[in-house]
């Protein structure tokens, strides 16, 4: 086929726009996402349902009067006052997704239970009594819309629209003789009340969603500060998205400095989400999230510990001395006899984790400035080591927080200096491959077990939980209950 000029011009443009899509679908990509199935909706539902319920209960219904003219009898008054709702039941509700759109509320069935009190007058004479008023088969049907807000990245949520229907009302009238005069106008009564509550029931319910629901969403954190060093960054990047199955939110993901905020040099992978629902939440969490993580502590120049030989146990046979050392490097022992050495580990670039359905695996590279403690106090550098392994990492969720395991393997070493003149570096593995796990592994565990908090909504706690790694995230399901 000839390429003509016209064919050429659409290859382009396509190839920018392919490009340019490209380009800002990296950029918006969540480093979690927060799905909540039909089944996590059901559950916020009922809790969110008995709220609305006592909601509606608070409905007034104001006075109304009237006259009336009766043949043979003359014009009257009437008033119907003192009414109060005291059953307000939803036995049947649900609350369903609506794809691209957001979510609908439907209540059917519901019934209304209103006392009060009348009086009639006609000159001279007076009656009054109470009555008791059934409104039945109420249905209400209202959307939910759900948005973000593009400066705090909080979720937000409004009802653009609600409709309610009654099927009928009906006055049961007790208490006097004239009882029967007010059933003349029965029907008079029956529409006002129907219009007054009518009218009332949607403004309740949206009512309801703005000065109820939405100040509860302003309470999912949207960052989270972890301690001195670091944050978690848990804001919206994107309108939470509604699909037949799930609710999607897409949250940043993404650890930064306290001191320091700045994007990191990665951006997050797009997540393929399995199509699980039998858990009320799911999330996925990107290597994206843990290697922001990596990165922040590595720059901010935390991940360092020294190593004495205190800390090492007493039984072993491996010491942190200038004469244990001087077997396996002899110039040590002479040129710096019976002293003690330290060991300054530290990880000398972002630790690097990658999530592949096989689990979790982190490289790490390590360096040991190794220094002789002179008599004096003073420090002398003997050697720097460099030491790369490849680690594997046991993630798990404890409530609301999420923990993780770090097992080292085998480390490799390199002599990156020597102030001791040249040796043979691997003479040090074994001695590395026995300090590092015995004294410094226990540590990071002790600082992963403390975890890092989810975004989660306060009051709310997670079990049934399920863990599973996929390419590039690892999901977490669970269960959650309000407390
Ligand atoms: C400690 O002793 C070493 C070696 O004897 C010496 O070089 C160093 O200056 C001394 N340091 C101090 C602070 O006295
Ligand atoms: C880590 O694993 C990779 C890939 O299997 C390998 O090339 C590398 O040598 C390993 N590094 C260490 C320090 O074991």
């Amino acid at each position: 086929m000839a390429r003509d000029p016209d064919n050429v011009w659409t290859w382009a443009t396509l190839v920018v726009l392919a490009t340019m899509s490209t380009a800002v679908t990296a950029a918006t990509n969540p480093g979690l996402v927060v799905r909540i199935s039909q089944k996590g909706l059901d559950y916020a539902h009922q809790q969110g349902v008995a709220k609305l319920q006592k909601e509606l209960e608070k409905i007034k219904i104001p006075d109304f009067s009237g006259s009336f003219k009766v043949k043979h009898f003359g014009k009257g008054h009437y008033s119907f006052y003192s009414m109060v709702i005291h059953e307000f039941q939803l036995p049947s509700s649900q609350i369903g997704l609506v794809p691209n759109v957001g979510l609908k509320l439907s209540i059917s069935n519901t019934n209304i239970k209103i006392s009060g009190k009348w009086k009639a007058r006609k000159n001279f004479i007076k009656a009054s009594g109470r009555f008791d008023l059934s409104v039945d088969g109420v249905s209400i049907s209202a959307d939910l819309k759900l948005g973000s807000d593009p400066t705090s990245g909080q979720a937000t949520i409004n009802c653009p629209s609600c409709s309610n229907h009654i099927n009928s009302v009906n006055v049961r009238i007790s208490g006097s003789r004239l009882g029967w005069l007010i059933q003349l106008f029965r029907k008079k009564i029956e529409s006002s009340l129907r219009n007054t509550i009518n009218s009332k029931i949607c403004k309740v319910v949206t009512n309801s969603v703005s000065s109820k629901l939405q100040p509860y969403f302003q309470t999912l954190p949207v960052t989270a500060v972890i301690d001195a060093v670091a944050g978690i960054d848990y804001r919206l990047v994107a309108p939470p998205t509604v699909t037949a199955e799930n609710l999607d939110g897409q949250l940043k993901g993404e650890f930064f400095r306290l001191a320091h905020p700045s994007p990191p040099p990665f951006t997050p992978p797009v997540l393929a989400f399995p199509t699980n629902h039998d858990r009320m939440v799911y999330l996925g969490l990107s290597d994206y999230f843990f290697n922001t993580a990596g990165l922040v502590y590595q720059e901010a120049g935390v991940l360092k510990l020294v190593l004495k030989d205190d800390m090492i146990p007493k039984q072993s046979k491996f010491r942190l001395t200038t004469n244990f050392l001087g077997n396996f490097i002899p110039q040590v022992a002479k040129m710096f006899p019976s002293m003690k050495v330290q060991l300054l580990v530290s990880v000398s670039s972002p630790p690097h984790m990658s999530v592949q359905p096989t689990g979790l695996a982190l490289a790490l590279a390590l360096e040991a400035q190794a220094f002789a403690v002179l008599p004096n106090s003073s420090f002398a550098p003997l050697f720097l080591l460099g030491m790369s392994t490849n680690a594997s990492m046991e993630v798990g969720a404890k409530s609301d927080r999420l923990v993780g395991e770090l097992k080292l393997g085998r480390l490799l070493l390199e002599l990156k200096h020597s102030d001791v003149g040249p040796f043979l570096v691997k003479v040090l593995e074994a001695v590395m491959n026995y300090i590092v796990p015995t004294v410094v592994l226990p540590k990071v565990n002790e600082k992963l077990q403390k975890g890092f908090p989810l975004p989660m909504p306060s009051h709310v706690q997670l079990y049934n939980l399920v863990l599973q790694s996929h390419q590039n995230f690892l999901l977490l399901g669970a269960d959650a209950r309000h407390y």
